[in-house]
């Protein structure tokens, strides 16, 4: 069973394959437990289902150690993650472009870095370039991004274990401009991009879950790492609820990026975002993530797995998934909760089906969020 599936991947892929089954000699295959499933023990002693998939848990060390800061949920797994998105989301029905998930923003990133929407990008893409190149034996630079994004979201509190497929093909061209949403797009826009790209309204919120773990550089560069919610290293509903809270619109210092100041001091808040959180086509599935951390989890891994396989046909794909760690709970004091000093006064609700949920604050004065460090 395994052999047939990995011989089929190995035809599409077949040099960087080869270079993994002639390594395969000192692993030791188990025998089945049931008819169905198979287990491969890796030399590091962790189980698999597929044996091509041992070859990553190296690379994952490297990554810990080396880009993500000996495992943090910090600056480079958020830029990460956000790598993961603008190389995927170059997919596009209307265009009949299917690149997607393909690694085209690194290898054609003389084009790509180029669009407006992809500012701050750079510093990703040089961070990682040296380790798409020290392990491309085994990883296509389409494989790498995806990969390093659900291994840095393994670092996060909350954060659901994500999937991670092999076997990505490399970039024959560049994405086309304008398939990477702004923050200043109406929602008709991002919409209409996104349903483009095959992802419904449910879909591009559950995908930002993502501003759970992030920050902004280059919205207003005055301010740079500051962040979505109040807790940028955890991946918690804060995010949904604290857009919800009434905020002051004024344009961005840099040419209008649309940003939106939040009642939190320290915070930001994405015009897209409030837009999103308020609009009826979305604003209910918005509120329904704010109290319901299981759902949050499970909507955000499948949404991350169709991103992260756009422009793919997943059967020509391996799953690795079982390669990825298993990322630590939330806190015991995490939200979902109001910010200290606020109350549910403070919060626009926008959901007409549903009342608000009954958040309550946390104690003390208004705080200020601190901005995420640069690494
Ligand atoms: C409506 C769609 C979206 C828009 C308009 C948007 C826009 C933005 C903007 C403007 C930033 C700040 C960049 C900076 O100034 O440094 C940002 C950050 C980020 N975005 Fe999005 N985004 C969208 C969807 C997504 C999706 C689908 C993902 C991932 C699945 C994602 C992941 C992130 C992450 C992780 C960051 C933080 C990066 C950091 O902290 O360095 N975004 N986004
Ligand atoms: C891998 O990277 C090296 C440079 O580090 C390069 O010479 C080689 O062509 C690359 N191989 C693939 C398959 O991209
Ligand atoms: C976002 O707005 C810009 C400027 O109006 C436009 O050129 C671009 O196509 C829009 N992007 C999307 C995804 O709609
Ligand atoms: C509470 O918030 C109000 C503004 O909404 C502010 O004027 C006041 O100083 C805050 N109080 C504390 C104790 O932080």
């Amino acid at each position: 069973m395994e052999l047939r599936a990995s011989s089929s991947s190995a035809m599409i892929l077949t040099t960087r394959f080869l270079a993994l089954f002639l390594s395969l000699g000192f692993q030791v295959v188990h025998a089945a437990t049931t008819a169905q499933t198979k287990a491969f023990t890796c030399a590091n002693g962790q189980t698999v289902s597929n044996s091509v998939c041992c070859a990553l848990f190296p690379i994952i060390d490297d990554l810990q150690e080396n880009l993500f800061d000996g495992g943090e949920c910090g600056e480079e797994v958020h830029e990460s993650l956000r790598l993961t998105f603008h190389d995927a989301i170059g997919f596009s029905n209307a265009l009949h472009f299917t690149g997607g998930a393909d690694g085209s923003i690194v290898t054609f990133a003389d084009v790509e870095l180029g669009f407006h929407a992809n500012i701050g990008i750079d510093e990703i893409v040089d961070t990682q370039l040296p380790f798409i190149a020290a392990h491309n034996a085994t990883l296509s630079t389409g494989d790498f991004i995806q990969f390093a994004g659900a291994v840095g979201v393994s670092n996060c509190p909350g954060a659901p274990r994500l999937n991670f497929l092999l076997g990505r093909p490399e970039a024959k061209e560049a994405s086309p401009d304008f398939l990477v949403p702004e923050p200043f797009n109406t929602t008709d826009m991002i919409l209409s991009r996104f349903a483009d790209a095959g992802f419904d309204s449910d879909e591009i919120v559950a995908l930002l879950v993502s501003h759970s773990i992030a920050a902004a550089d280059h919205v207003d560069p005055t301010i740079p790492g500051t962040p979505f919610d109040s807790t940028p290293e955890i991946m918690d509903s804060q995010f949904f609820i604290e857009v919800q809270l009434r905020g002051t619109l004024f344009p961005g210092t840099a040419g209008n990026q649309g940003e939106v100041e939040s009642d939190v001091e320290g915070e930001m808040r994405l015009q897209s975002d409030s837009e999103l959180a308020r609009d009826p086509r979305t604003a209910c599935e918005w509120q329904s993530l704010m109290t319901d951390h299981t759902k949050l989890q499970q909507v955000f891994k499948a949404a991350m797995l169709k991103l992260s396989i756009l422009g793919h046909n997943e059967n020509d794909l391996v799953d690795c998934s079982d390669v990825i760690p298993i990322p630590p709970p939330l806190p015991s004091n995490a939200g979902p909760h109001l910010p200290p000093n606020t109350t549910l006064k403070d919060i626009q609700a926008a959901c007409a089906a549903t009342p608000f949920p009954h958040l309550t604050a946390l104690p003390g004065p208004s705080t200020s969020i601190s901005p995420v460090p640069p690494s």
